[in-house]
């Protein structure tokens, strides 16, 4: 299948739908929804980690990688979901957390126990002469990224929480180790793969870091090509069918023309989140400032010529089980969700690049703007509650951080229905559901033909329709504006161009060409005001206009 012409729909399968009445999502719930997933049309299923786990990291913290976590379901469950899924035209891409296993995992045990063999899969250092942890690195999920182990007088790295050990890829066993752990998968049918933040894996210099985090020493390491393309060759890359993305932390964009270059040596497309921090101070989430919207068209342009120029291809989103919510984020969740949900699906689907959906995203779930400690359960969340506080913060303020940043946004039921656990399950959920559910949900919006979830059907449809979509160039448009987002994208005779209003406020805007030779594709509003050079754009008005030239 042409990665190009596909979309690929996000699962977190902890909170997409419950079989089995134990509050936790579940294989057979996933099994249960594809027929909905094949109404909207999408090509691959993105399955984030289902794998036996502690779920200290909801699944990311690994502890067996061949073996489904029974909360999930059996490898049975999975067998039944793959070959529906296959019956649909749909593939599965499964999540590969290469970065670090569980500290449940056997090789971190083994080594814990002292065999020399596994206490060189991981990263185990002598601390500093004065007692301090090796470096001053700072875990992703707040404090040191350093844990002492008495029985060594030895530290080891964990980049995320200290129950996730970062595994030493310079050891080839491991990577020996984990090249077979796609080729199982490899044998069970799957076709794509997700690698969890792998451009992590080749450490440089274990030395402190006095301008920053850390992250200078561990990020587009010294051997990382090296390691993509001896994976790539001695698995994946052997299936010209298989698709594959890796997420990409602070990335360079230098290295992403070689991570996602089309010449296929390392993977086929790249996760980059720089777009994403619009509304961070630098690197530091925990803050709250509007986003900046000149910064964001930046960036997302930047990438769209760039990697186009270098011939590498762009995985396109907004939202993930890491990111809020989009309309919430920036769209307007009040008066124009409906508007601006689809006008941010507009600007997503029909840039450069395989665009992903994030389950809910395509009914225009929202942000739950919890207000109590026990309604977050992510442990980054719950460490930042901590840590803000200790900064000085009053709760409240702290309540007010969470509610726009914490990565537990995004992992609220799925809204199937107005019923009590929103159609998600019989019992108690995991995590509270959005009470928003009774007017936001996948029943009503499938009943209305003006529905998010319908105009969201009708953006992929445009991918499979016009090549331009797919393959075509991008030429942004008036960049400097401050409120329109604007770009043309051309492919052999065909010619797009996408206007899209972020604001509430009406604006008129000049292409700088006559419009009327244009045929509207789509738009978020009945109609289009377009007149000689001129749009008329309400608030959060979208409009994609197509020529063949
Ligand atoms: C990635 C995942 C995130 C996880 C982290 C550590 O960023 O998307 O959910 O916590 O890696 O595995």
């Amino acid at each position: 299948m042409d990665f190009k012409k596909s979309v690929v729909y996000q699962i977190y399968p902890k909170s997409f739908c419950d079989s089995n009445g134990d509050g936790f999502g579940d294989l057979k719930g996933v099994t249960g929804k594809l027929d909905y997933l094949k109404e909207l049309g999408v090509d691959y299923i993105w399955m984030t980690p289902f794998f036996v786990s502690p779920q200290n990291d909801n699944g990311y913290d690994v502890e067996d990688y061949y073996s489904i976590d029974p909360r999930y379901g059996t490898m049975e469950d999975f067998e039944e979901l793959s070959r529906e899924a296959k019956k649909r035209g749909i593939r599965l891409m499964l999540d590969m957390v290469f970065n670090h296993t569980s500290d449940r995992h056997e090789w971190f045990q083994k080594a814990l126990a002292g065999d020399p063999k596994y206490k060189n899969f991981y990263i185990f250092k002598k601390g500093k002469a004065n007692g301090e942890p090796p470096t001053n690195w700072e875990s992703k999920f707040g404090g040191n990224a350093w844990k002492y182990v008495e029985k060594f007088d030895e530290y080891y790295l964990h980049l995320f929480d200290v129950s996730q050990p970062d595994l030493n890829w310079d050891n080839p066993e491991v990577r020996q180790e984990l090249q077979k752990v796609i080729r199982f998968w490899m044998g069970k049918g799957v076709k794509g793969f997700r690698f969890d933040v792998v451009n992590l894996i080749s450490k440089d210099k274990y030395e402190d870091d006095y301008e920053g985090d850390g992250r200078r020493f561990y990020t587009d390491g010294p051997r990382i090509h090296e390691y993509l393309q001896e994976l790539n060759a001695a698995t994946f890359g052997t299936d010209a069918e298989i698709i594959t993305v890796g997420e990409m932390s602070s990335t360079s964009m230098e290295n992403c023309y070689r991570y996602a270059s089309e010449d296929g040596k390392e993977l086929s497309m790249v996760f980059s989140f720089h777009h994403l921090k619009v509304d961070f101070v630098g690197n530091e989430k925990w803050v709250i400032v509007p986003y900046d919207f000149q910064k964001l068209k930046h960036i997302l342009f930047d990438w769209q010529t760039h990697m186009t120029e270098h011939h590498a291809w762009n995985a396109v989103f907004w939202c993930n089980h890491d990111q809020p919510r989009v309309v919430s984020r920036f769209g307007d969740e009040g008066r124009y969700w409906k508007e601006s949900a689809k006008m941010l699906g507009t600007v997503i689907h029909c840039l450069r690049g395989t665009p992903y959906i994030y389950q809910g995203e395509e009914l225009g779930m929202t942000n739950p703007h919890f207000d109590q400690i026990s309604q977050y359960k992510d442990v980054e969340s719950l460490n930042h509650f901590r840590i803000l506080q200790e900064k000085g913060l009053p709760e409240s303020a702290v309540y007010e951080i969470l509610k726009i940043h914490s990565r537990d946004n995004s992992r609220t039921p799925m809204q199937w229905d107005g019923g009590k656990y929103a159609g998600f399950s019989d019992a108690e959920p995991w995590i509270s559901v959005n009470p928003n559910h009774v007017r936001i949900n996948a029943e009503s919006e499938m009943q209305d033909d003006d529905s998010i979830f319908r105009y969201y059907q009708k953006l992929i449809r445009l991918r499979k329709d016009y090549d331009v979509v797919a393959y075509g160039d991008l030429e942004p448009l008036d960049e400097k504006h401050p409120s329109v987002m604007a770009y043309r994208r051309t492919w052999k005779d065909q010619e797009l161009l996408v206007i899209s209003n972020f604001y509430g406020k009406e604006v008129t805007w000049d292409a700088g060409r006559g419009l009327d030779g244009y045929t509207r594709l789509l738009g978020n509003y009945e109609d289009s005001r377009l007149s000689g050079t001129k749009a008329e754009l309400r608030p959060y008005e979208a409009v994609v206009l197509y020529k063949s030239l």
